[in-house]
């Protein structure tokens, strides 16, 4: 069956925050520094979001099957908690595939707020959901939930229940993970998070799980340099980078790095930027937690502990965390 279409139009709550689309000055202003960095965000166009559904695949990597595990196992548990007439707003909502877990458990919800960036792609996924749950009130927001934006109405009974899985809030720098726990604190109050985030765990793991055998991690992070050809006609030779991915220990998290095997100029718009052999650009941090450590992090901006799941390899957990109260 088709799923029926889900258009703006046909969406009063709908709502639409513009993108910034910054690609070309943001990696102007990463080439420009030193070291080079640039936001993890650039991985996700379309070719950089079909490799990323297929690392979620790969044998090495295993936090989204892991996370899956959890949402399975304890679903029932999570929607007791959750109670009825909740709002589920899910951060970065993507594909949907954990929240469906969620939500066919839930006693009658109020409704699901989506919140994601690519309008194009949540619509379509929000179809989806639409024609499996008809009787769901889906109410799609497309904005960058990291920046200030609205919600529709929370309920009038039940509460709302924020869910951010796969361990996104590691890819955050400490402060901004802050800054997001705290906006989530406010939005949620009188409700609760649950989030899923990556454990620290022997570094071979770590390793293996950055660097699979069959390169799909390695296309996803040269990916940045293609989408910079295709989108804004750079010029280098793209066999003169090679994907850099290792555990940090002391700042617990995996680093991914674009590195130049020699000498060479990348040409962006009129503007030559030098790399020396070995220079590298920096396109990723996913930070790894320990469970208190991070319910550390969520205390300071205003939440309190609730269950921890995690697998027996304790290897990723998720998290219930109360949100401060609505008064
Ligand atoms: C989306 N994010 C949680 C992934 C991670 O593991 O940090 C992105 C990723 N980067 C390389 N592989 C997967």
């Amino acid at each position: 069956m088709t799923p029926p279409a889900l258009h703006p139009q046909a969406h009063p709550h709908l709502q639409l925050v513009p993108a910034d689309g910054g690609f070309a000055q943001d990696l102007h202003q990463a080439l420009r520094q030193r070291p080079r960095a640039i936001s993890p965000k650039y991985f996700y166009d379309a070719a950089g979001s079909a490799l990323f559904e297929r690392i979620c695949e790969l044998p090495e990597y295993y936090p989204t099957r892991t996370e899956l595990a959890l949402l399975r196992r304890h679903a029932p548990e999570i929607a007791a908690l959750t109670g009825p007439g909740a709002q589920l707003v899910e951060y970065g909502a993507g594909s949907l595939r954990k929240v469906r877990l969620l939500l066919e458990r839930l006693e009658v919800a109020h409704s699901f707020v989506p919140v994601d960036i690519s309008g194009e792609h949540l619509l379509a996924a929000c179809a989806a959901l639409q024609a499996e749950q008809p009787a769901l009130a889906i109410r799609p927001v497309v904005a960058d939930f990291t920046r200030p934006h609205d919600l529709p109405a929370r309920p009038a009974q039940g509460r709302r229940i924020g869910f951010f899985p796969g361990s996104s809030i590691g890819n955050f720098a400490p402060a901004e993970a802050l800054d997001f726990l705290r906006m989530a604190a406010h939005e949620l109050r009188g409700g609760a998070l649950l989030i899923g985030v990556d454990l620290v765990k022997d570094p071979a793991v770590l390793h293996a799980a950055y660097n699979d055998a069959q390169g799909v991690t390695a296309a996803f992070n040269l990916n940045i340099l293609e989408r910079a050809r295709r989108e804004l006609g750079a010029q280098f030779d793209p066999a003169g980078f090679v994907h850099s991915a290792f555990y940090n220990a002391p700042l617990q998290r995996i680093e991914m790095h674009l590195q130049s095997t020699r000498r060479q100029t990348l040409q962006l718009e009129h503007r030559s930027y030098e790399f020396e052999a070995g220079e590298t650009l920096h396109t990723e941090n996913s930070h790894k937690f320990s469970v208190e450590g991070f319910q550390a992090l969520a205390a300071r901006a205003g939440f309190t502990a609730g269950p921890v799941w995690s697998d027996e390899r304790d290897w990723f957990a998720l998290l219930w965390l109360q949100a401060p109260s609505a008064a």
